[in-house]
């Protein structure tokens, strides 16, 4: 129980929130103050399991010592140049991360989304020089369901209303086809000749992690091959071994032509995002067409290495994929006792389970507060699903004791 100086504490801080930010979030209401692997303390100092890893941005743990160390050192030798000038970084980042993923060049940017802006771009461009498609007539093909950000562009593409609605004009250029739908896909671009590429999560992340039938991402790569349409994936959250594998598409060994990576790249220090693809699609952009001020900057450069080096060394993939078995057998057995929890889904350690709406209409916001009191963080998304993406680096008596608390939390819903 807090007592009365405690409650003041968070109280003051999601009130500050509350008067001079814009409301654009609705946070589940702990005040975190610290955090450390994959545990966060609130300024009450109460402890919780993070299983959100700021939307699969802490891969490699909070504040993982070896990538704190990598900004730290950097931070305090040369921060920003902009791409004005060359930096002594930039060059050995790109060579890093290029063999890394095995492609000719990499375009650094910050966010997410503007690695997303950024590939359309590329592949718009591609369209016009490569493929000869006619001014102004390149069209990127989406899936419903899609999520990759807030910018126009992103929100252009989107079939949410929460996302779109009351913020149109919207950009022209832009279709939506089913998921997980190989036949809508290839109707898709035998309809029109201008279609320049094709953008899709292998998983969908914040649509409630919706995993694709086997053999949809070769099925996507055969026809974006067949059609010389460009295959590009927004691996920004399913990537960075979250799901088990490096990149979610290593699961059918299939390569985008462009892909699309973010949030964990930097461990979560930082935004830091880029797009790799090879030189047919990436020389399309030349001097003074596209950059970003701090896109490629000596401290995002040093962060991206380390955070890199250590998914491999760490050998994060093949934990996600080990802790993600046992976590789903977990809720799937869970699952079998109870009547709230309808499905169970997701790959390594990008999981959810679909709540049925219970009690007086409460739904998966409610089971999001009973696990935060009772020491878990997660977050509802569309309202009657819960995302589970704890940080990588989670043991197995620690996903046990994480599984203990999501058991009783939805027993005693239930109850
Ligand atoms: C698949 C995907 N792409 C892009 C983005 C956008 O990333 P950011 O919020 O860093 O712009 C997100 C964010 O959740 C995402 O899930």
């Amino acid at each position: 129980m807090k007592d009365a100086m405690e409650l003041i504490k968070s109280d003051y801080f999601i009130d500050l929130e509350h008067n001079y930010g814009a409301h654009n979030y609705h946070p589940i209401p702990v005040v975190l103050e610290s955090a450390k692997g994959i545990f966060m303390w609130d300024v009450e100092g109460k402890k919780y399991f993070d299983f959100l890893s700021a939307y699969s941005a802490v891969n490699q743990g909070h504040c993982h010592p070896r990538i704190v160390d990598a900004m730290i050192k950097q931070v305090q030798k040369l921060a920003l140049t902009s791409r004005a000038f060359h930096n002594n970084l930039l060059g050995e980042y790109e060579k890093f991360i290029t063999q890394y993923f095995g492609y000719d060049k990499v375009l650094p940017m910050n966010t997410g989304v503007e690695g997303g802006e950024t590939a359309i771009k590329l592949a718009r461009r591609w369209g016009y020089a490569v493929k000869g498609i006619a001014e102004n007539k390149a069209e990127i093909v989406f899936v419903e369901g899609n999520f990759w950000g807030r910018t126009m562009a992103a929100i252009s593409s989107s079939n949410d209303p929460s996302s779109y609605a009351g913020f149109g004009p919207f950009m022209p250029g832009f279709s939506l086809i089913p998921y997980n739908d190989l036949e809508a896909l290839e109707n898709k671009f035998k309809s029109n000749p201008n279609i320049a590429a094709f953008m899709f999560e292998p998983i969908q992340g914040e649509a409630g992690v919706v995993v694709p039938h086997e053999c949809y991402l070769q099925g996507v790569r055969d026809l974006c091959t067949k059609y010389n349409v460009l295959m590009i994936a927004d691996e920004v959250q399913t990537g960075l071994c979250r799901t088990g594998k490096m990149l979610a598409c290593d699961h059918e060994n299939v390569k985008p032509d462009l892909l699309v990576l973010g949030k964990a790249l930097s461990g979560g220090l930082m935004p830091v995002s880029c797009v790799l693809a090879n030189d047919e699609v990436m020389l399309g952009i030349k001097p003074g067409e596209h950059g970003s001020t701090y896109g490629g900057n000596p401290v995002a450069c040093a962060v991206a290495m380390e955070a890199l080096k250590v998914l491999t060394d760490e050998k994060l993939a093949e934990n996600a994929e080990a802790m993600g078995k046992i976590f789903r057998e977990r809720m799937e057995n869970l699952m079998s006792k109870s009547n709230l929890i309808t499905t169970v889904r997701g790959r390594g350690l990008l999981n959810a389970i679909v709540i049925k709406p219970f009690g007086d209409g409460k739904s998966a916001y409610d089971v999001c507060i009973q696990l935060k009191d009772n020491g878990l963080l997660a977050k509802q998304t569309h309202g009657d699903i819960i995302r589970f993406a704890p940080p990588l680096v989670i043991n197995e008596d620690q996903i046990h004791e994480a599984c203990d608390i999501i058991e009783k939390v939805v027993l005693g819903l239930e109850a």
